[in-house]
C-alpha cells in the first residue's frame, strides 16, 4: 500500500487551489509532476556542482561528471541493461527515433524499402520515418486497429517482410491506454531479421521496463513524463548495433580527436551526445528513478491500475459518454466523449473545477481519424493520484452534462 499523503507531499505543484478548486492533476500522459527530490536535485547541482562534464580537471567538473554519469548508470538499471554504453542522453523519446530513424536506418535504407509502425502511433513515431521514406524512397506499412484500441494482428506476417528495414511500436498508446504485446511483436519481427525500435515514452511512469526481457533492439522514452525535468530522455540500444551506427550530430565530446583531415568518433556512448548535454536534466531523471524505485514500481503500477479501473467503471456507468479506447491491457489514459459536447468545451469546464485534463488530438491524429472524431478529453493518472480524484473527474463529467443539458 502507497502512503498517498506523505508521497503528495512530495509533489508541492499539487498543493494548491484552481479557480478556487483544490487542484486535480488528471494530465500525467501530457507531462507528469515532479517530487522535491528531483527538484532539488536540478538545483543542488547549480547550487554546488554546475561544471561542464568529461572536460574538466577541476573538482566542480569532476562532481559534475560523476553525477551525469551516475545518472546514465541509475538510467541502465531502470530499464535492465547489459552497460552503461548502451544508454545515451537524449532530449527526449522524439530526438531518440529521430536519431534511429537517421543513424541506424538511413545508410541501409532503398527505395522500395519498407518500415513498419502501428495505427496508433504518437506523431513522433509517425513523422520521422516519413521524413525518412520522402528522403530515400522506402514506404510506410501501417499495422491495423480494432475499435476496442487494440492491434489487429491479421496481417502482421505479411506486413513484416524481406523488405521491412525496421518495427517501431509504441509500448503504451498515449492517445488509448492500449498496452501493446510488444514482447511478441519482437518475437516475430526478430525471427525475420527485422530490428524493432519501442517507444516506451507512455510506459516507464507506469509499469517495470526490462530491455533484456523484451530483446528489443531500441528503447526510448522521454524524463519529463517519468516524474523528471523536460528536455532529457534516454535511448537505448544493444551495444553491437550502436557500435556499428555512425553518429548522428558532430561536434564537441563525440569526440576523440580532431584535425581536417581526419576525425576520430569518441566510443560508446559519447559518440552519440555530441555538445555540452543536458546535465541537470540528467541528474534529475536519476533522482527521479531513485524516487520511483524506492516507492517500488510495481506498487506504483498497481495503485494506478486500481484508479484506471474505477475511473473506467464510473464512466462506464454514466448515460451519453463513451470511452475511446477500450483495449483489455491499459495504463494510465481514459479518453472520453461526452455526447454533444466538444471535446475542448468540456477541458474548459473542467478547468473551472480545478480539474485538468487534455483535450485535442493528442499528437495522434490518425487515431482521432481511424474514430471519425476531431479530438477527445483525455484524464491520465499518475501514482499520486487519489481515488477522490477519480470522483472528481466523473463529478467533472456530469456538471458538463448538466451544463449542456
Ligand atoms: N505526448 C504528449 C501527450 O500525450 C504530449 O499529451
Amino acid at each position: 500500500m502507497l502512503d498517498l499523503q506523505t508521497i503528495r507531499n512530495d509533489f508541492p505543484i499539487l498543493d494548491q487551489e484552481v479557480n478556487g478548486f483544490p487542484l486535480v492533476y488528471l494530465d500525467n500522459a501530457a507531462s507528469s509532476q515532479k517530487p522535491i527530490q528531483v527538484i532539488d536535485a536540478v538545483a543542488n547541482y547549480y547550487r554546488h556542482d554546475n561544471a561542464n562534464v568529461h572536460r574538466g580537471v577541476h573538482k566542480l567538473s569532476q562532481r559534475a561528471t560523476d553525477a551525469y554519469e551516475g545518472s546514465r548508470s541509475k538510467v541502465r538499471g531502470f530499464l535492465n541493461a547489459k552497460s552503461d554504453k548502451e544508454i545515451i542522453f537524449v532530449r527526449g523519446a522524439t530526438e531518440a527515433i529521430n536519431l534511429i530513424a537517421q543513424s541506424f536506418v538511413r545508410p541501409k535504407l532503398n527505395a522500395g524499402d519498407e518500415i513498419v509502425i502501428s495505427h496508433m502511433e504518437h506523431h513522433a513515431n509517425i513523422v520521422p520515418w516519413q521524413i525518412l521514406c520522402e528522403q530515400t524512397g522506402a514506404s510506410l506499412k501501417i499495422i491495423p486497429m480494432t475499435t476496442a484500441g487494440e492491434l489487429d494482428l491479421s496481417t502482421i506476417d505479411e506486413l513484416l517482410n524481406d523488405r521491412t528495414k525496421i518495427l517501431a511500436v509504441g509500448h503504451v498508446s498515449n492517445a488509448l491506454g492500449t498496452i501493446n504485446p510488444i514482447k511478441d511483436l519482437i518475437k516475430k519481427a526478430h525471427a525475420k531479421d527485422i530490428p524493432v525500435l519501442i517507444d516506451g515514452a507512455q510506459a516507464v511512469p507506469h509499469m517495470i521496463v526490462d530491455v533484456q526481457d523484451l530483446e528489443c533492439d531500441f528503447y526510448v522514452f522521454s524524463g519529463h513524463k517519468m516524474f523528471a525535468p523536460t528536455g532529457i530522455g534516454a535511448l537505448y540500444g544493444k551495444q553491437d548495433l550502436l557500435e556499428a551506427m555512425p553518429p548522428w550530430q558532430g561536434g564537441g565530446d563525440m569526440i576523440l580527436s580532431v584535425s581536417f583531415e581526419h576525425t576520430q568518433y569518441n566510443e560508446l556512448p559519447y559518440k552519440f551526445e555530441a555538445g555540452t548535454p543536458n546535465i541537470a536534466g540528467a541528474i534529475g531523471m536519476g533522482a527521479a528513478i531513485d524516487y520511483m524505485q524506492g516507492l517500488g514500481i510495481a506498487n506504483l503500477a498497481q495503485h494506478e491500475h486500481a484508479l484506471l479501473v474505477a475511473a473506467t467503471e464510473k464512466v462506464t456507468a454514466l448515460d451519453g459518454v463513451q470511452i475511446i479506447g477500450t483495449a483489455k491491457q491499459k495504463a494510465s489514459v481514459l479518453s472520453f466523449m461526452i455526447e454533444g459536447v466538444h471535446p475542448h468545451d468540456v477541458g474548459t469546464i473542467f478547468d473551472q473545477q480545478g480539474v485538468a485534463i487534455r483535450t485535442g488530438h493528442h499528437c495522434a491524429q490518425p487515431v482521432m481519424q481511424f474514430f471519425g472524431i476531431p479530438a477527445t478529453a483525455r484524464a491520465s493518472f499518475a501514482f499520486y493520484n487519489t481515488m477522490e480524484e477519480v470522483d472528481a473527474l466523473v463529478d467533472g463529467i456530469k456538471k458538463v452534462q448538466e451544463l449542456f443539458a
